[in-house]
């Protein structure tokens, strides 16, 4: 290790600090500058930055490039906003660490999906598609405001959906939703769907799946299964549609 001492404080000298560098390569894009993307290349110091990419991403707006465009909130994993593309992986920008490997790390938005600026999806199909789930619970009791009990074996059928935090990496990683996000849920708006189906207290499980039985809504879903394999909260998204598809052979 090549240690210096200034003002009392141990610092890593300049033979080492170029270890770790990385280089962190944004697609750009903007209408109102000009017709094509871009990408621009920004350094980044590990010794001066946050562990993380959404770290980075804050310390270039800061420091080298106020243009920038991303979305990001809670910068803990929980909002779901910061979800973009870090070397080929659809994920959130504040649960990836900087020092991966890689001198290089490069950062596209999320894949398919239309962009209003830089690294910011439009969402408005996504969302819109999520209204028509009906994400909220559907009891006739609803209206007299009264509590609804659940047991402990149907509150835990829950467990593995109610974590889902809505971020689109999943739908914007399935190639069925790419060609055909118009008509096709996705994966993201049917595991909320589930999440509905399946809970003990909600009372509109048979019109539910009768929305659901439906060729594009629903069995565009040709189990790729990239879905399960790219969600950061290590959620089942393909196992949730898969039970769809079973409660509408059930019933
Ligand atoms: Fe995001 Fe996972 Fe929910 Fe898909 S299932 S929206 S990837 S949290
Ligand atoms: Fe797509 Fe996942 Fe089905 S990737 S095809 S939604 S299993
Ligand atoms: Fe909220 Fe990343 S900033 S999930």
């Amino acid at each position: 290790m090549f240690l210096n001492r200034k003002n009392n404080r141990i610092s890593l000298s300049n033979k080492t600090s170029h270890i770790h560098l990385r280089f962190i390569r944004i697609y750009r894009w903007s209408p109102y500058v000009v017709n094509k993307p871009w990408f621009s290349i920004h350094p980044i110091s590990l010794n001066s930055c946050g562990p993380m990419v959404l770290d980075a991403l804050i310390k270039i707006k800061e420091e080298q490039d106020s243009n920038l465009a991303f979305r990001r909130s809670c910068r803990e994993g929980i909002c779901g906003s910061c979800s973009m593309n870090i070397n080929g992986v659809n994920t959130l920008a504040c649960l990836k660490n900087l020092s991966i490997n890689s001198k290089f790390i490069t950062i596209y938005p999320l894949p398919h999906m239309y962009i209003i600026k830089d690294l910011v999806p439009d969402l408005s199909n996504f969302y819109n598609q999520y209204k028509t789930i009906k994400p909220w619970l559907l009891n006739k009791s609803t209206k007299h405001f009264k509590e609804h009990f659940q047991s402990k074996k149907n509150r835990s059928q829950l467990d593995g959906l109610y974590e889902c935090i809505l971020c689109a990496c999943c739908s914007a990683s399935c190639p069925s939703y790419w060609w055909n996000q118009d008509k096709y849920l996705g994966p993201a708006i049917l595991l909320q769907a589930y999440r509905w189906i399946i809970d003990s207290r909600d009372l509109n499980k048979n019109l539910r799946l009768k929305f659901l039985n439906h060729k594009m809504r629903l069995f565009r879903c040709h189990t790729i299964m990239n879905c399960s394999k790219t969600c950061p909260k290590h959620l089942n998204p393909g196992k949730a549609i898969s039970s769809i598809k079973y409660q509408i052979l059930k019933n």
